[in-house]
C-alpha cells in the first residue's frame, strides 16, 4: 500500500480555511520568496488524494496546479462530474481503502493527502506516515479544522521545526506505525 503524506498550512488555532472556505489569511501571509519546501515535497509524491471540498476549490485555479494524478475522495461525485479539462488527471474514489487500493494498483509508493476531513479519515485509518504542518501567525477564531475526532490518541514523533523571516513556523511529525 502507498504511504500517506501531509503538507498543509494552518492558522495558529488550527484552521485550514475560514468557515466559508476563505484562504485570504494564507494568501496574505507575506512569505513570497521563501522556500517552504513544497516542490521538494512534491518531487517525492507519486499521486494525490484530495477531499471533494478541496477539489471544488482547486478546480477554480487556472492553470491547473498539479502535475500528478489526483484521486478525489467523495461519496457523492462520479466520473461524469469531473470537468473535461482535468478529466485526464482525476479519478473519483469513494473511501480511504479504495484510494489506497487504487494507488497500489497504479504502483504508487507515496501519496499526498489533502483536505481536513480527508486527512482526518486517513489518520484514523492509520494511513498517514508523516505530516509537514506550516503554522501561519494568525488567529482566525473559527474555521475548518485540520484535526478532529479520532478513535484513539495518536502519539507523534517530532522530526524538525524551522521558522522563516515571515513568521511561518513549519514542523514535521512522523506517525509511528
Ligand atoms: N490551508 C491549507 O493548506 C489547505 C489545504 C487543503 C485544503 N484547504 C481548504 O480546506 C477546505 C476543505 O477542507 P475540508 O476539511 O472541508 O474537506 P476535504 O477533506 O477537502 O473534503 C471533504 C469531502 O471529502 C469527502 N470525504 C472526506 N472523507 C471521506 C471518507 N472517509 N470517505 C468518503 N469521502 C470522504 C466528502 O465528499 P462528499 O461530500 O462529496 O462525499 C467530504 O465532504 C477548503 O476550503 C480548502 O481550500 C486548505
Amino acid at each position: 500500500m502507498p504511504t500517506g503524506h501531509v503538507y498543509i498550512a494552518t492558522s495558529i488555532d488550527g484552521f485550514i480555511a475560514r468557515l466559508d472556505g476563505g484562504l485570504d489569511w494564507l494568501e496574505s501571509a507575506n512569505s513570497a520568496g521563501e522556500d517552504h519546501g513544497y516542490q521538494a515535497f512534491m518531487d517525492r509524491i507519486d499521486g494525490i488524494v484530495m477531499g471533494r471540498a478541496t477539489f471544488d476549490v482547486v478546480l477554480r485555479f487556472d492553470p491547473w496546479p498539479y502535475d500528478r494524478p489526483l484521486l478525489v475522495l467523495s461519496r457523492k461525485l462520479d466520473s461524469a462530474d469531473i470537468p473535461s479539462h482535468v478529466a485526464d488527471w482525476v479519478t473519483i474514489v469513494q473511501s480511504v481503502s479504495d484510494a489506497l487500493a487504487e494507488g497500489q494498483r497504479r504502483g504508487w509508493d507515496r501519496v499526498y493527502v489533502d483536505g481536513g476531513a480527508t486527512i482526518q479519515a486517513f489518520l484514523d485509518a492509520g494511513a498517514i506516515s508523516d505530516m509537514v504542518i506550516t503554522r501561519i501567525p494568525v488567529l482566525l477564531g473559527t474555521g475548518l479544522p485540520l484535526f478532529g475526532p479520532l478513535s484513539d490518541d495518536l502519539p507523534l514523533r517530532h522530526v524538525e521545526t524551522r521558522s522563516f523571516p515571515s513568521g511561518l513556523v513549519q514542523s514535521r511529525y512522523e506517525v509511528p506505525r
